[in-house]
Formats: C-alpha cells, sequence, structure tokens
C-alpha cells in the first residue's frame, strides 16, 4: 500500500494565491507510483476541502466536498462536514503547503501532531519561531549570526510617537517596516523619510499587532540558500534574485516575469562557504526540520552579510527558487519531494 499524502494548500492568509500555485507544482511531480496523494484545499474563511486536481483550477471552496479534518489519531480520515462518512483513506503525512497563516506558523503542524500524523517540514516549535520574525532574530543573534539592527513594538506600543522617534534615530533612514508575522512582503514598506513613516506602520498593523523596523540595507543582493534534512542537514548552491522594482515586494516575486533567479550565484567560495554555514546554524538554533529556505541580504559595496529571514514553507511552484536550488544541486523536483516525505515519514523526530 503506497502512503498517503495529504496537500494542504490554499489558506486564510494573504499568500493564498501562491500557495494554490506551490500545490499545482507539488502534484505535477509527486511520483504517484510511490505515494497516493489526496488534495485538501483551505478556503479564505478556513473551510477544509477535499476533491480531484480540478480544485486547483478554481477558487478553492467552489468545487470538491467539504470535509472536517481529522483530529483523533485512531480516525485519520477526512469526513465529510456534513454527515460525517469517510471521504478519504487514512492520511499517513500531511505536506503543508499554505504559506505564512496557518500553514508556515505551527498551528497546521499542532493539528497534525494531535493526530498522529507526521507533516513535512518544521515542527509546531520552529515553524512558530521563523514565522515570527522578532524572536527569530533574537535567536539568530544569539547564536552569532549577522541579523539587521531593528526596533519591535507590540499592541500600544506601535502608537507610542516617542518610542518611534528614538528608534528611527538609532536605525536612521531609510528603513523597513514590516509586520513580524507575514510574508510574500506583505504589510511591507520601505521608508526613505519622516513622512512616509506613520502611514507605513499603520500599514504593517493591518497585518500583525506586532511589528518591526528595520535599518535597511543599502542597495543589498538577495541570496538564498535551500536547507534539507534533520540534525544534520544539507545545503544546496546558492542562488540569487535580481528583483525588478525598489525592492521584491509582493508584485516583483509573483506577478513581474522581469525579476529574475541566478542559479548558482555568483559568489567568491569563501563568501559562499560563510553563507552555507551559516544557513544550517540558523537552521538548527531555530530547531528547524526537515526543509527551509534562508535568505541574505549582502551589501553590494561592502559585502556586508546579513542574514534577513528563514521560511519553513518556502515556494514550490516550478519557478520557485527552493525546487531549483535542489535542482542544480542535483535533486530533481520529483526526488526533492520523496526526500521530504521519507525525512516526515521514517520517525527520525517526533514532535
Ligand atoms: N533590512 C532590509 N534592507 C534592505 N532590503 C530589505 C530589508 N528587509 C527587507 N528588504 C527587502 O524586502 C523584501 C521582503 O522582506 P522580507 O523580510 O524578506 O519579508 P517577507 O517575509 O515578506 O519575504 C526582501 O526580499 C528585500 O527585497
Ligand atoms: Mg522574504
Amino acid at each position: 500500500m503506497k502512503p498517503v499524502v495529504a496537500l494542504f494548500f490554499g489558506g486564510r492568509g494573504p499568500e493564498h494565491d501562491v500557495s494554490v500555485v506551490s500545490a499545482r507544482g507539488i502534484v505535477e511531480h509527486l511520483d504517484r507510483s510511490r505515494w497516493e496523494l489526496v488534495l485538501v484545499g483551505i478556503d479564505r474563511r478556513g473551510a477544509a476541502w477535499t476533491g480531484g486536481e480540478e480544485m486547483l483550477e478554481a477558487d478553492v471552496g467552489t468545487r470538491g466536498t467539504r470535509v472536517r479534518l481529522p483530529s483523533d489519531p485512531q480516525d485519520r480520515c477526512l469526513r465529510e462536514a456534513v454527515g460525517g462518512e469517510p471521504c478519504s483513506p487514512p492520511l499517513d503525512v500531511i505536506f503543508p503547503v499554505i504559506h505564512g497563516w496557518g500553514g508556515e506558523d505551527g498551528k497546521l503542524q499542532g493539528l497534525a501532531a494531535w493526530a498522529g500524523i507526521p507533516c513535512v517540514g518544521a515542527g509546531v516549535l520552529g515553524s512558530a519561531l521563523a514565522m515570527d520574525k522578532d524572536r527569530a532574530r533574537r535567536l539568530l543573534a544569539a547564536e552569532g549570526l549577522p541579523v539587521v539592527r531593528d526596533a519591535v513594538f507590540s499592541g500600544e506600543q506601535a502608537r507610542d510617537a516617542e518610542a518611534i522617534a528614538r528608534a528611527v534615530e538609532d536605525l536612521g533612514w531609510p528603513l523597513f517596516v514590516k509586520p513580524a508575522r507575514s510574508g510574500s512582503s506583505v504589510g511591507i514598506s520601505r521608508v526613505d523619510g519622516p513622512e512616509a513613516l506613520a502611514g507605513a506602520i499603520a500599514e504593517a498593523g493591518r497585518w500583525d499587532g506586532k511589528i518591526v523596523l528595520e535599518a535597511a540595507v543599502n542597495d543589498p543582493r538577495e541570496i538564498e540558500i535551500a536547507v534539507l534534512g534533520h540534525r544534520e542537514p544539507e545545503v544546496s548552491v546558492a542562488g540569487e534574485i535580481e528583483p525588478h522594482g525598489a525592492f521584491y515586494d509582493y508584485r516583483a516575486k509573483y506577478e513581474d516575469a522581469e525579476s529574475k533567479l541566478i542559479i548558482p550565484a555568483p559568489l567568491p567560495g569563501d563568501v559562499l562557504r560563510e553563507l552555507r554555514s551559516y544557513a544550517v546554524r540558523a537552521f538548527v538554533a531555530l530547531e528547524l526540520q526537515g526543509m527551509a529556505r534562508v535568505d541574505f541580504l549582502l551589501e553590494r559595496s561592502t559585502g556586508k552579510i546579513v542574514l534577513n529571514e528563514v521560511n519553513t514553507v518556502p515556494g514550490f511552484t516550478p519557478i520557485s527558487m527552493y525546487p531549483r536550488l535542489w535542482r542544480a544541486s542535483g535533486l530533481d523536483f520529483s526526488a526533492l519531494l520523496d526526500r521530504l516525505l521519507e525525512l516526515a515519514t521514517d520517525g527520525a523526530h517526533g514532535h
């Protein structure tokens, strides 16, 4: 019997559409002679649906059957929301390809652990840590990794004009304002001077009650490295993004074919070695498992490196960096999916 893979996609977050494209990439490349596939689409309101591949061609929630997710280790099937009839075989492993809220932040990982179903990628703790730019940065800095200077404001603090003015004085212009837990550049602004600051803080605050102000890296090169494995993970070659536009924002990422990926990134050997060792140290410091993409900013004029962020559910579209970095490192998309699923199901970790 082939193990049953439940591919979760869509979700309540702003990266819903990207997730559907990632799911198509996985469906196209999953080796069906080894794995049985069950699709689980999460619509924008959080309801779960299952059905055939036509689900990937229309808005989630307009095709298929509305289901309840398993939460009982003795009953790992999807069940009809109305009536309760089983409408899938028992799920053997969850592949979460929901970026951001719900799928990348530990919530789905918690549900999977509760139901006794292994899940590809980081567990509850690692997912939640990596998702939070503030908490992740504290741990990365404690590990001795280079990170940008920042100031964090939660809830009421984001309305404390004096505290913000002090932070800005320390950070200098330009700076970046970000929701602490978001993704795909949603809610992020680069602010070049005082006029635009209040608007940027309000925009970040729409997405998260905690916001991060960061010193900007001047004219950065954007370098990304993929990590795969558990305690002694493998690292890929490096890739570089050439954004088309002021910074690598949502449009540049998903709508603008002018943003190019250069794989492998042209880097001196010692710099590449340094980045690869930082990527593994970050993976370990955040207690990650399975997969992660570690993103760096390199100041073009000085070569100074900062580790910008770690993504635990990277994009899986056919043009996404994570699968392309592995292909360039000798592991094609299907073999990569096999590895990730084997890592999740081999019982080597149990959170
Ligand atoms: N401190 C910074 N200095 C320079 N550019 C930055 C900085 N922070 C973010 N950026 C730019 O904004 C983009 C999105 O920021 P990032 O922190 O990666 O957010 P997300 O989690 O949404 O991907 C980056 O890819 C980069 O182009
Ligand atoms: Mg990013």
